[in-house]
């Protein structure tokens, strides 16, 4: 449920153009003048009693008291009509759509034709006219949406939208984001689109095992597929998805050409490859639409990348990785009580995906600080002397990751560095925040600048801890630019 403010004002607003359109009868013009009470004078009490007169006007909607008018609510295509009573004052309140059919309507009967979905929800839709808060289930929130839309419902319209940005998470029993996808790309609204998009690219291994899966389009498939940006346990789950969706949908052959084609066949270890190329039925079947991929990704495994790379003109994104969650990519790290005091941290990876690199180890350190201050403004303090830092004051998280010593195989591989910050939604463990820095840099600028790690309550916090996962991804420079 959720309550819009606007319930006192709205009950104002019914009240004042009762009297207006009283006024325009009566010829007191005098009354059209009417001026709203500035509650701030001092010595005046506000007697409110704006919830009873919207349980009055509740009353209204569900005894239908005083109807000047009877919406017909037709289901298309069949013969199942809805017969409500309404108020023309109230719907032209709230909709200039509504406003229009009433002026041009011929008699007390509106006829609407509705989609099955809206017109189940229409008596909720229209008690929002008369109470201005609904309460909403995620199977209802598209049906809701496209009946806001349609009648100009503005306020509705986006608490809907703000709805579905917040319960992408919500459980459900078949999924709903993807449907949810499917209709902000279908209507044009970018901004729930890419949430959506966000929300599966960076949960996708919860998504890839949900019922949901299968029933994502291709075009969203093939969107999925070419982003840097998934998170997920390794790109061998990626695949195995993959060709559960393949079997389920059955898809023309250049669907899954370009599908097995963006797979990035160089970040599966060759032991796993091995095993794909000879057992799995769908690469058996499409080896030959993904042969030099496979080669390309063999070759790669066998020498150093630095050696391939000076013979081999190479440009392609099977050896970007994506954020891996599995333990040679990275590991997790939850601080607890993160406000406290610096901690440090230190933990392995491989040197790099190829099957040269995969069995060497670089042992990380990682600092986390949450109230770091530059140099140049820790001087100041000690120019003031007296004006000690209080705990809240100046500094701001901050979160190095170096490695703990330096190496000649580093030469020609640099660690892309990606933080992701996990937070409670719904109920669920979801990922809050991802920051990407590199090794130039050796730490993300704006790391946690939004985050109020003093608020027990703060939205980065999951039980006064700050739950993180530093993935490290080394890319080879000389694979990913094409040498002159
Ligand atoms: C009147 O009461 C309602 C509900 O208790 C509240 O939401 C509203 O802000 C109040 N209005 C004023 C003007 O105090
Ligand atoms: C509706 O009208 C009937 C008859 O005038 C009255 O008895 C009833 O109390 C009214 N209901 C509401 C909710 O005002
Ligand atoms: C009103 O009546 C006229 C003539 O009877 C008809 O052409 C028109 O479609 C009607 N309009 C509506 C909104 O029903
Ligand atoms: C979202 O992703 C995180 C990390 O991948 C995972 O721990 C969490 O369970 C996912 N949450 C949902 C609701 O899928
Ligand atoms: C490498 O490939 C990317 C993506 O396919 C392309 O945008 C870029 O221009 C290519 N670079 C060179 C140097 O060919």
């Amino acid at each position: 449920m959720f309550y819009p403010s606007e319930s006192w004002s709205f009950a104002l607003a019914v009240m004042g153009l009762g009297l207006l359109s009283l006024s325009t009868n009566s010829a007191i013009v005098k009354a059209a003048v009417l001026k709203p009470e500035t509650p701030l004078d001092s010595g005046t009490t506000i007697l409110n009693h704006s919830m009873s007169l919207v349980q009055r006007l509740e009353n209204l909607f569900l005894s239908g008291n005083s109807s000047d008018v009877t919406l017909r609510v037709q289901t298309i295509n069949t013969d199942e009509v809805k017969v409500l009573q309404s108020h023309s004052l109230v719907l032209s309140l709230q909709s200039d759509v509504f406003e229009e059919l009433l002026l041009s309507r011929n008699s007390s009967i509106l006829v609407l034709r509705e989609a099955p979905d809206c017109a189940a929800v229409f008596d909720k839709f229209l008690r929002y006219f008369y109470c201005g808060d609904i309460g909403v289930r995620l199977d209802q929130a598209i049906p809701l949406h496209k009946l806001a839309s349609k009648y100009h419902v503005g306020a509705l319209q986006q608490g809907m939208t703000q709805y579905m940005t917040q319960h992408l998470s919500s459980d459900s029993p078949s999924g709903h984001v993807v449907s949810w996808y499917n209709y902000a790309l279908q209507i044009g609204d970018a901004p729930l689109r890419d949430s959506c998009l966000q929300y599966l690219s960076w949960n996708l291994s919860s998504v890839l095992q949900s019922a949901e899966w299968g029933s994502i389009s291709e075009e969203l498939l093939l969107s999925l597929l070419q982003r840097s940006d998934l998170i997920l346990q390794s790109e061998l789950e990626l695949f195995e998805a993959l060709e559960a969706w393949i079997n389920q949908n059955q898809p023309v052959d250049g669907i899954v050409e370009s599908a097995l084609r963006a797979i990035r066949y160089g970040m599966i270890p060759p032991q796993q490859l091995f095993r794909l190329q000879k057992q799995s039925p769908l690469l058996l079947k499409y080896y030959e639409a993904i042969r030099d991929l496979l080669y390309l990704a063999f070759q790669f495994h066998s020498a150093s990348p630095i050696q391939l790379a000076k013979f081999f003109d190479v440009n392609c994104s099977i050896f970007t990785p994506r954020n891996y969650l599995s333990p040679s990519w990275g590991s997790s790290w939850v601080i607890n009580n993160p406000t406290r005091d610096d901690r440090s941290f230190s933990f392995q990876t491989q040197l790099g995906p190829s099957g040269h690199d995969s069995n060497k180890r670089v042992t990380w350190n990682a600092l986390f600080s949450p109230r770091w201050l530059p140099l140049s403004a820790r001087s100041t303090y000690t120019e003031l002397g007296a004006m000690q830092p209080t705990r809240t004051d100046g500094g701001r998280p901050r979160i190095i990751v170096t490695p703990a010593t330096s190496s000649p195989d580093f030469a020609g591989v640099s660690f892309q560095k990606t933080v992701l910050v996990m937070a409670k939604q719904q109920g669920k463990v979801v990922v809050r925040h991802v920051y990407n820095f590199h090794q130039s840099t050796e730490e993300a600028g704006d790391f946690l600048v939004d985050a109020d790690l003093q608020r027990r309550a703060s939205e980065y916090l999951i039980d006064s801890s700050l739950y993180l996962h530093v993935v490290i991804k080394p890319v080879y420079h000389t694979l990913l630019v094409s040498r002159k």
